[in-house]
């Protein structure tokens, strides 16, 4: 019932085995009291070149190119890559009408088939807390930037869904903390930056979740890696609790957690 972040056959066997599960989650945000789409807002930070060469690691189904297709500057060249086929297959088919021209590879972020010095930018958005070698991955990452290059790695903070948390401790007071187990958060997460780059920047994005119905809770609960138990007979008690609680106080406050890392190092190059 409870499953290891890093364990990788797990997360291509069945949590990302397709996009099923991240689309349940990504619903939720759909209730975001910041109207500034999370996609749009992490986009806003990428200061490169009109030229420039990026790879996005863990790319999931494409939802930042998605959300972004209106203003990719089109000399960009684009690399999709993700260690789950299916993943893959739907960030394939979420662009299939795109404009720009993306290339997709199967990868695993801990060992990067290209060259040093490869890219302008490197994006692994909420995916490093995933990587059961982090400093392997992010000896790559640093390896493949050419000099000056940027790691744009968005992850979450320790208060994320903090109340998602609690209402499932109502029901099972054994159950952890979903942040616990997640070894790469904003804060932990820059210090393993800062041993591979001389700079780290940190930006927050601001903003709360205020849910109007029970349904896309138990949905997120039951899609998620620790929140399995919000299936079969548990999902209906957790469901009248939250629509007697919606019903009292209008929606269900959930505090949300989010933000931006971005890593370069100023050191002078030979
Ligand atoms: C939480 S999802 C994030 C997807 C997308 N970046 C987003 O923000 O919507 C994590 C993604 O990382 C991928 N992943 C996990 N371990 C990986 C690894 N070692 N190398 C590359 N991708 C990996 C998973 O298959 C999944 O698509």
């Amino acid at each position: 019932m409870d499953f290891d972040p890093t364990d990788q056959a797990h997360l291509i066997g069945d949590q990302y085995r397709d996009a099923t599960n991240l689309s349940a989650r990504i619903r939720i945000y759909d209730f975001a009291t910041n109207p500034y789409d999370w996609f749009r807002w992490l986009f806003d930070h990428y200061d490169l070149p009109a030229d420039a060469r990026m790879l996005e690691v863990g790319c999931g189904p494409a939802t930042l190119w998605q959300r972004n297709l209106d203003r990719i500057p089109p000399g960009w060249d684009i690399t999709l890559a993700d260690l789950s086929p299916g993943m893959l297959d739907a960030a394939r088919e979420t662009l299939t009408s795109a404009a720009h021209a993306f290339t997709f590879r199967l990868m695993d972020a801990q060992s990067i088939p290209d060259p040093d010095n490869s890219f302008d930018a490197v994006i692994a958005n909420h995916m490093l807390y995933h990587v059961p070698d982090r400093h392997r991955a992010l000896r790559e990452i640093r390896r493949v930037l050419r000099p000056g290059g940027r790691l744009y790695a968005s992850t979450l903070g320790v208060d994320h869904l903090r109340e998602m948390d609690e209402l499932v401790q109502r029901f099972d007071p054994a159950f952890p903390r979903h942040v616990e187990r997640v070894s790469f958060l904003l804060d932990t997460g820059r210090d393993q930056l800062a041993a591979h780059f001389t700079r780290v920047s940190l930006d927050r994005y601001p903003s709360a979740l205020e849910v109007t119905s029970a349904d896309p809770v138990l949905d997120y609960l039951a899609s998620d890696l620790a929140h399995r138990l919000a299936t079969g007979p548990q999902r209906e008690r957790m469901r009248a609790y939250l629509e007697e609680y919606i019903a009292r106080h209008g929606s269900f406050h959930i505090s949300t957690d989010s933000g931006l890392l971005a890593a370069w190092d100023d050191r002078q190059y030979p």
